[in-house]
């Protein structure tokens, strides 16, 4: 395999596969890393080839972290490097239920996924990334955190959501911080409402958001929209940024009078 390397977490469907597409298209090696739907898995392995990547499967549960170790040996065992992570594997909560009613097995597994997966996994690779940029004279590493809107946006019926996501926004900036001597950058990219599996239960309810002129740009976001970003990020091209927020929403959080 030539060329560069990036894991995608959760790439199998939706935003993932939309990454993994856009990341394809310019020539990198995608880990897609997929939790259940193997199927999915092989489908968006398919899309990479044919956008003129190259890439292979690596299954696990980013929730569980006695499984880092394997996922991350997999793909340095088949590349031997891995110049992008993408934290994107994420839920929502199973159920949406008011804050009130909020339980405990809901806000841990909910945390689990989007937030305590991605902290130690994301410790585990910038442990191979500071290796890599010792070692070698080449552009550094970069990491890439899908958070969302609700990072910033209070949904009472999905807190964990919510909590989940804004936790996340600040995992980016202490990782900037922590591996800038490194020149290793981090970005946070936040999608508003993207239209896939996540969102198919409530599409009426978005779709008349949508209708009303919630978003400046009047269509639901797709996953090539979250793709193109993370590739523009990709390649380097805000060499000058790290830390930062991208949103990707169509204009939704734009504050409006
Ligand atoms: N859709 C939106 O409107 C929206 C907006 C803002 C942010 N986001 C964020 O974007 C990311 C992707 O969301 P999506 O809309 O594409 O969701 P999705 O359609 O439900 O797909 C979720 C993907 O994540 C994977 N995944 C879930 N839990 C995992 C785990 N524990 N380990 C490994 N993979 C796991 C799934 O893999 P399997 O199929 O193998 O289970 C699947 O490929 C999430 O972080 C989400 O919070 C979504």
């Amino acid at each position: 395999m030539t060329g560069k390397v990036a894991l995608v977490t959760g790439a199998g469907r939706g935003i993932g596969r939309g990454i993994a597409g856009a990341l394809a298209g310019r020539g990198w090696t995608i880990a897609v890393n997929y939790r259940s739907d193997r199927g999915s898995a092989e489908a968006c392995l398919e899309s990479v080839k044919k956008a003129g990547g190259d890439g292979f499967l690596v299954q696990a549960d980013v929730a569980d972290t006695g499984n880092h170790e394997r996922l991350v040996g997999e793909v340095m065992e088949r590349t031997g490097r891995i110049d992008l992570l993408v934290n994107n594997a994420g839920m929502a909560p199973r159920q949406r239920r008011d804050i009130l009613q909020l339980t405990p097995e809901s806000f841990d597994e909910v945390m689990n996924v989007n937030l305590r997966g991605p902290v130690f996994l994301t410790r585990l690779v910038a442990g191979v990334m500071i290796e890599q940029v010792k070692n070698n004279n080449e552009e550094a590493p970069l990491i890439i955190n899908i958070t969302s809107i609700s990072a910033v946006y209070a949904s009472v019926n999905r807190a964990e959501y919510c909590m989940s996501k804004a936790a996340l926004s600040m995992m980016t900036k202490l990782w900037a911080v922590r591996l800038a001597e490194y020149g290793i950058r981090v970005y946070e990219i936040r999608p508003g409402i993207i239209a896939t599996d996540m969102t198919a239960g409530v599409s009426e309810k978005y779709d008349k958001l949508l209708e009303g002129g919630i978003a400046l740009t009047p269509r639901w976001g797709k996953p090539e929209d979250v793709g193109k970003a993370v590739a523009a990020l990709s390649e380097n091209s805000f060499p000058y940024s790290t830390g930062a927020v991208f949103t990707v929403d169509g204009g939704l959080s734009v504050a409006r009078l």
